[in-house]
């Protein structure tokens, strides 16, 4: 079978059973049980969401409105963060990346903090943790709200201590290829906001996602037999029958209004969460390979026990030329974090506000690829992996 980066990643058997038990019954009782899981882990009120995106969205429509309009954000981010920060009416103030390639500078954030910052966003890229104590001592210091962002970050730490309750609010997202995946889906975690989420509609098409997790579960194995995975996924994409994941308005700057979170979604999320640290070691477990595997051949970052390492990025000069390479050999690695400072590549810049200067956030676009650790790969496939970018770099 081929390996996928994307394409519902995280699912196996049972979740494709509990997709299609879904389709016929759900279970109200789900979310309550899931909120007071998350509440005893995190000590926060947990507020359900159809996505990550909508969770933030309310959190920084929930701030008081003091005047202060500025909102810090990393420039290495998802598009759908910045149209939440504009659709809350803030204008989005980029902080370039440090060496890593991936977290925050500290550097430059010190020269982005104004009397005009109301809040932040720390996003703890692919899981790994920023230094979220520098982070906090600043906001403490100017007085500005403190998000984190978990939407890649789910039980990463830092310090020992778990990423999501050094803040005022954070979000962890359930969309597709997360930690967690229940194909969409997301929640906001604060003690500092009271957050309505009774009015909230629910999300179209719930069928679409429930059909997405099963047909890609079963489509998967045949993607290259015949192509007949790969036809009948893209028929089905063309046609309209897969949700996606970012829709073209939300590439041209729109933030869609927040929906509540399906308890159909939401029981293939909470079967996950209840798995969450077995799934954290394990991944760490094929991080680990990669590294040890890899650090003489390209660069990558040093291990870090604490992170979650929902991918394990590595940076490469032309990363389109091991990315095809790859993919010869059925090997799909991650595109979506590659080719823009904004990801995805395909969206409008112009309307995310971006006005460059961030060199390094720049450069990890032209160079990084990030490999996969969900649970299709084993130790053993991640040494296949391994194995392949060594012989194309011939070592
Ligand atoms: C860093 C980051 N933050 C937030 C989000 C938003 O999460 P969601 O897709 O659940 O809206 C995403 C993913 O799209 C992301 O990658």
């Amino acid at each position: 079978m081929p390996i996928f980066t994307d394409f519902t990643p995280n699912m196996g058997r049972s979740e494709i059973s509990i997709a299609f038990k879904s389709f016929f019954f759900s279970n109200k009782k789900t979310l309550k049980r899931f909120a007071a899981s998350l509440k005893r882990e995190y000590d926060m009120t947990p507020y359900f969401y159809d996505s990550g995106r909508s969770a933030l969205l309310s959190i920084l429509e929930g701030l008081k409105n003091d005047g202060r309009n500025e909102v810090i954000v990393q420039s290495y981010t998802c598009v759908v963060v910045v149209n939440a920060i504009k659709a809350a009416g803030y204008k989005p103030v980029y902080v370039d990346v440090d060496e890593s390639g991936i977290n925050m500078s500290i550097k430059d954030l010190k020269k982005k903090i104004t009397k005009q910052t109301r809040a932040m966003i720390v996003q703890h890229t692919f899981g790994i943790p920023d230094q979220i104590d520098e982070i906090k001592k600043l906001t403490k210091e100017h007085k500005f709200f403190l998000i984190e962002d978990l939407a890649h970050a789910i039980r990463a730490t830092y310090k020992e201590k778990l990423l999501g309750t050094y803040s005022d609010a954070a979000f962890l997202s359930f969309g597709s290829g997360k930690i967690i995946s229940s194909s969409r889906g997301g929640v906001a975690l604060t003690k500092r906001l009271k957050l309505d989420t009774s009015e909230l509609n629910p999300i179209d098409n719930v069928w679409k996602h429930l059909y997405k997790i099963i047909l890609f579960g079963l489509a998967k194995p045949f993607y290259y037999f015949f192509s007949l995975g790969k036809i009948k996924i893209y028929l089905l994409s063309k046609l309209g029958f897969l949700p996606k994941v970012i829709t073209e308005n939300e590439k041209n700057g729109y933030a869609p209004a927040p929906h509540s979170f399906s308890p159909k979604l939401a029981a293939i999320a909470l079967h996950q969460w209840r798995r969450r640290k077995n799934n954290i070691k394990r991944r760490r477990n094929i991080a680990k390979i990669y590294h040890k595997e890899l650090k003489d051949t390209v660069r990558c970052l040093p291990f870090n026990p604490e992170a979650a390492y929902m991918r394990f990025p590595i940076f490469v000069d032309n990363p389109e030329k091991l990315f095809a390479f790859m993919k010869k050999h059925h090997i799909m690695l991650g595109a979506e974090w590659m080719g823009s400072v904004i990801v995805p590549s395909s969206i409008d810049l112009r309307a995310t506000k971006y006005k460059g200067g961030c060199k390094n956030a720049e450069k990890t676009a032209l160079t990084i690829i990030n490999l996969p650790t969900d649970r299709q790969i084993t130790p053993k496939k991640a040494e296949k992996i391994t194995q392949l970018i060594k012989t194309f770099y011939g070592n």
